[in-house]
């Protein structure tokens, strides 16, 4: 075992370490810039269902459900196509309105979740297209997919998904792009600038990882914290969501992640001195309305922990901690924000002496219900 954690404490580490090689893995063969082209046959191949398609419909679970989140942003944004994302377990007891013409999309790191298994064959029975994004070649989700797309983020031992959440995001964002562009939706220019700042990423995940002492000292400091708080607008607020997800599951403290904006509608009401609030606050996007929410969150002496565009003056200026991350597209920065989250939740997990990738009552993959 300890030559397959390849030198780190857990696997868990080394596989937020991996991120660099795995998203690179998720895209090789398939971003080809040079040419022009995002090359996928599970998309290509059923491309006029893709063009036909009146919604897309994600169901997922855990994670992949966060990743989901991101994906609709993606797919609606680049190719207009409306999409829905759904907790799987939900989808498939309140007999949904399912058509035809819907594509449903199971995004599954193991491919063996039972939820989102009969979510499909729930979509399938119902005569829609259904696609998988898996991680894991030859599991039961895709088998029973019309057609899909791996991850090759490759194995993922840690309970908590790090490698394979990105990995997602990744074939998420080649999916909406090569969709927007063949539908038109995409022009040739934002297409092609999008794709060589996409395949720039690996490179800007490594220096997300930089962060990594800075994070450790920060870890140190809300250790003990009973509670916390993740806010993150647009294409942030899954961000919020997942980082509170990865505290919860590992460290077993209660963190809720929530979008910045909806602050005002309850959780504001928990801030204090002791509340750390986790704030992901990239320069693109709707900067100026997350930097309200940091002075309101310091009005009412809340704790904050900004993670911001490297450079960034204005929140640095509030937040009572920064962490910098580099300059990316909007659409990108769930990844990119996603690396200090990472870190966060293991070195308190670590500093709170718990069982990092083997949390209690958790397991890697559900096969039941
Ligand atoms: C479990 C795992 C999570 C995962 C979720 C969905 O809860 O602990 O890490 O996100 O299942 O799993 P899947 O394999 O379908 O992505």
């Amino acid at each position: 075992e300890q030559i397959e954690k390849g030198g780190f404490e857990h696997f868990m580490l080394k596989e937020i370490y991996e991120q660099p090689k795995s998203i690179h893995d998720t895209m090789r063969g398939r971003l080809l810039p040079e040419e022009g082209i995002i090359k996928m046959a599970g998309i290509w191949d059923h491309m006029e269902k893709f063009r036909n398609a009146k919604r897309i419909i994600i169901v997922a679970c855990g994670t992949s459900w966060h990743a989901g989140l991101v994906g609709e942003y993606l797919i609606e944004e680049f190719a207009r196509i409306p999409v829905e994302v759904e907790y799987a377990s939900e989808f498939r007891y309140r007999n949904p309105i399912i058509n035809k013409d819907d594509i449903v999309i199971a995004i599954s790191q193991s491919g063996e979740t039972a939820d989102t298994l009969a979510a499909l064959k729930l979509a399938k029975a119902n005569g829609a297209f259904i696609y998988g994004i898996c991680n894991v070649v030859g599991s039961s989700i895709a088998r029973l997919t019309d057609a899909g797309s791996f991850t090759h983020a490759g194995p993922e031992i840690g309970v908590a998904s790090t490698k394979a959440f990105t990995s997602q995001l990744t074939i998420l964002t080649l999916i909406a792009l090569k969709l927007g562009k063949h539908n038109g939706n995409l022009s040739n220019e934002k297409f092609m600038s999008l794709c060589y700042e996409l395949e720039s990423l690996p490179t800007k995940v490594e220096k997300a990882l930089k962060t990594d002492a800075l994070v450790q000292e920060i870890s140190e400091v809300y250790k003990d914290a009973k509670n916390a708080l993740y806010l993150g607008r647009g294409y942030n607020f899954p961000t919020a969501l997942e980082g509170a997800l990865k505290l919860k599951e590992i460290s077993y403290i209660h963190a809720e992640g929530y979008p910045a904006a909806e602050m005002k509608h309850g959780p504001i009401a928990l801030i204090d001195e002791n509340m750390p609030v986790i704030v992901i606050a990239p320069k693109k996007g709707h900067y100026d309305k997350v930097v309200s929410n940091v002075q309101e969150i310091k009005a009412r002496k809340g704790q904050i922990i900004a993670v911001v565009t490297e450079g960034d003056e204005q929140v640095k200026n509030i937040a009572d901690h920064v962490i910098e991350i580099p300059d990316c597209s909007e659409e990108f920065s769930p990844i990119l924000a996603s690396i200090p989250l990472q870190l966060l939740s293991y070195h308190i997990a670590v500093m709170l002496d718990r069982n990092v990738d083997q949390p209690r009552n958790l397991a890697k993959s559900v096969t039941v219900e």
